[in-house]
């Protein structure tokens, strides 16, 4: 999105009806996000920006395209205000495929976890694939990578010194998802990143759940303007007293709008211009049945949203907490011509939208093909790890036979692990499973060639009778995670994933069951979003007859390396307490004995 000299002239003389538009929408309702106001009025388009818009007869030239849009309502694209695209396992192009029909035009993103797996080499080429598809993404430079504590393996770290080169390119908008304890702990590395934003003037974002009073206060002097995590709408209440935008999240996993929109509807509606939307974590299946952006401007009419008040929350809000409405955000002269119509403002359907002034999608499809680029070894790496055996998933103790007493992490929702005590049967030096009792093997193997670590502990929850389930795609670090009641099953899963460059897997009785297929970084597929989610249901048919009853249970896997959630998660390094912060032994005692 960089400015010339020239383009800026042809532009302002569009702007003054010199040179004639390319476009014209005529009869359509704009909604106009900066008046609060709905009325007739023609939008002028000169190639991919707005040059005019209400009575627009005048920047009609013969060569200007006239577009119909009676009945319809326009307004500006939808922005997504915070979004790990990669966690709908859809690379960026078939993600567009998926959200651009549904009006989502801008996300706000990291690309986190493209950097984990590839580093800048591999973001570089991210960004290459954005600017051919019809998405834009407005990119944030993680405060710091890795974000576990303690420090487990990624490909890449991002550092201070590595904020002082990105900041200063184009695609960087700021400083992405500062975790609250980072700055508590005052982290060299995220305090160097923060100030170097500052005297950037670039916006740091945030993600501070429960903050509270003077842990709220320590953080907002550390500079960071908004905030997408909030428990209840009190806390989105604080927050805002307090200076902070306020994104209202609602991913697939956690469901926050009815709640946190309180604030709005309940408490004060002079919030609301300060209030926008997020999705965080959506997944493919959640898409195609419930729509993107569009499904949250529609839930949000649907608790008692103004539907005008709900289009700024997806629009214009995210643009001035993110300071890019200069460009998105609104339908007026000079910005970006991503438009989106919908047949009313009540049902929200949306019926076209137009991208850098072009038509791209209709009917809730895209209007033309759009394909994935051809992908370099960078992404397409085959992941860098040693084949394994089945030793490497047994537990060995010193005790020949006997019992052990065991710390197994108990999954009680998707991020929640609470302390379980099992004892174990030991036999020929190796602590055994215990299905009967839902206690499992889980591992993590760190896989850029690095170190080799590759950590082992126990896990409960997932009530698997037999069999082995992995995964290449395990934000935030993206090493292989894998479970199982067998460590035959799980050297397969594993060693199966490492021959096919990455992906899901589902093992039991040494076979293959299922297998989806994550190529690119071995975290997204460039298949469409319709075929992830068949095989992705697929994967979970397989792990519900192996015994596990959970709603997603791949999904409650790949959860467990992060260690910003109490009380447990597995890294390479080891298993961790995510309270104190350290890893630690899950042997509690053991018994010798027959
Ligand atoms: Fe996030």
């Amino acid at each position: 999105m960089q400015v010339s000299k020239d383009a800026l002239k042809q532009l302002i003389r569009a702007g003054r009806g010199v040179i004639p538009a390319s476009k014209v929408l005529e009869g359509g309702y704009l909604v106009n996000v900066m008046s609060n106001e709905v009325y007739l009025a023609d939008v002028a388009i000169y190639e991919e920006r707005i040059v005019a818009i209400g009575k627009v007869e005048e920047y009609k030239g013969p060569e200007t395209e006239v577009i119909d849009v009676t009945g319809l309502y326009l307004l500006p694209g939808l922005i997504d205000g915070h979004l790990h695209s990669e966690c709908s396992k859809l690379s960026i192009t078939s993600f567009a495929k998926a959200v651009v029909p549904c009006g989502t035009t801008s996300i706000v993103s990291g690309l986190d976890e493209y950097i984990s797996v590839s580093g800048l080499e591999g973001l570089q080429e991210v960004f290459k694939e954005v600017k051919k598809s019809p998405l834009k993404v407005f990119w944030g430079a993680p405060y710091k990578t890795p974000y576990t504590f303690p420090k487990s393996t990624v490909a890449f770290n991002f550092t201070e010194e590595v904020h002082q080169e990105v900041q200063q390119w184009p695609e960087c908008f700021g400083v992405w998802e500062t975790v609250r304890e980072a700055v508590q702990e005052e982290d060299e590395d995220t305090l160097g990143a923060l100030a170097t934003a500052q005297n950037n003037r670039l916006p740091i974002f945030g993600c501070a759940p429960m903050a509270r009073g003077k842990e709220l206060n320590g953080y907002l002097c550390a500079g960071v303007r908004l905030d997408h995590e909030s428990y209840d709408h009190e806390e989105v209440v604080e927050k805002m007293r307090n200076g902070m935008h306020m994104l209202i999240r609602e991913s697939s996993v956690t469901h926050f709008l009815e709640e946190n929109i309180r604030a709005v509807t309940e408490v004060n509606p002079y919030l609301a211009r300060r209030v926008s939307f997020c999705t965080d974590d959506v997944t493919a299946t959640d898409i195609l049945e419930k729509g993107h952006m569009d499904n949250v401007v529609r839930q949000a009419i649907k608790a008692g949203v103004e539907p005008i008040t709900a289009i700024q929350m997806a629009t214009i809000n995210s643009a001035e907490a993110y300071r890019i409405d200069h460009l998105v955000g609104s339908i007026t002269p000079g910005k970006i011509a991503d438009i989106v119509m919908v047949d009313s403002l009540e049902g929200f359907q949306v019926q076209a939208v137009l991208t850098d002034g072009k038509l791209v999608a209709r009917d809730k499809k895209m209007s033309y093909e759009l394909k994935a680029p051809a992908r370099s070894s960078v992404l397409s790496c085959a992941l860098k790890c040693a084949t394994t055996t089945p030793e490497d998933f047994q537990y060995r103790v010193e005790i020949e036979q006997g019992t052990a007493e065991v710390l197994s992490m108990n999954v009680k929702g998707p991020f929640v692990r609470k302390r379980r005590d099992v004892t174990l049967q030991v036999a020929n030096h190796i602590v055994q499973a215990d299905t009967e009792n839902d206690v499992l093997m889980v591992s993590v193997l760190e896989r850029f060639g690095r170190n080799g670590n590759k950590s082992l502990a126990f896990c409960s929850g997932w009530k698997l009778k037999k069999g082995a389930m992995a995964s290449s795609a395990a934000p935030d670090d993206n090493n292989i995670i894998v479970m199982g009641a067998d460590a035959s099953d799980m050297s397969i899963a594993v060693n199966h994933l490492i021959e096919n460059g990455g992906g899901q897997v589902i093992v039991a009785d040494g076979e293959i069951l299922e297998f989806l297929a994550l190529p690119v970084g071995g975290i997204v597929s460039d298949l469409e979003a319709e075929e992830i989610a068949r095989q992705e249901s697929l994967l979970t048919k397989a792990a519900n007859s192996l015994g596990c009853d959970l709603p997603d249970p791949l999904m409650y896997m790949f959860f467990l390396p992060i260690t910003a959630i109490p009380d447990y998660a597995i890294t390479d390094v080891g298993p961790v307490d995510c309270i104190a912060l350290t890893t630690f032994d899950p042997i509690l005692a053991l018994n010798p004995g027959k």
